[in-house]
């Protein structure tokens, strides 16, 4: 395991669309491994693979909440139902918070680890999580949904 290197904004990387997985081989589980590592480390609740570099469609995503760390392989939004207006970041953005709205729940078909089809009903955080790693793997920024005016730029203590 290994921890990556996160893009960050302005690196063009982030506005591109990532390709599906053809095969899941140990390879993908070590990138998962390490996107896992990586997305502790910085103490986020979800990554995409793009975050570090590779365009793949892969995320994880981990709300520290006793259920296990998702980790999800060409996720497809089957369902969305209602709206939400959160908070949000990402780390690719680490001193920027917005408002954005995201479906109160959603419903995700994709592959685990293991290759096998899997079926994730997120509602409320999960949700927007979800639709927040989503949006990575299509080049969608949080930054280009953000309810105008709701940007809050945090300086950095050091
Ligand atoms: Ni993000």
């Amino acid at each position: 395991m290994a921890i990556r290197n996160i893009r960050e904004e302005g690196d063009e990387i982030l506005k591109k669309k990532s390709k599906e997985v053809d095969v899941v081989d140990d390879k993908i589980r070590e990138l998962i491994n390490d996107m896992v590592e990586t997305m502790h480390k910085y103490d986020g609740v979800g990554l995409a693979a793009v975050q570090v570099g590779i365009l793949k469609r892969i995320l994880v995503i981990d709300l520290y909440d006793e259920k296990p760390i998702i980790k999800l392989i060409n996720p497809v939004i089957v369902k969305t139902k209602g709206e939400q207006e959160v908070d949000e970041g990402c780390l690719s953005f680490p001193n920027k918070y917005a408002k954005v709205k995201r479906p109160k729940e959603i419903v995700v078909e994709g592959l685990n680890e293991h290759g096998q089809k899997i079926k994730i009903v997120g509602t409320d955080l999960l949700a927007q999580a979800l639709a927040h790693e989503i949006d990575h793997l299509d080049g969608k920024l949080f930054v280009d949904k953000m309810i105008p005016g709701t940007l809050e730029v945090v300086k950095n203590n050091g």
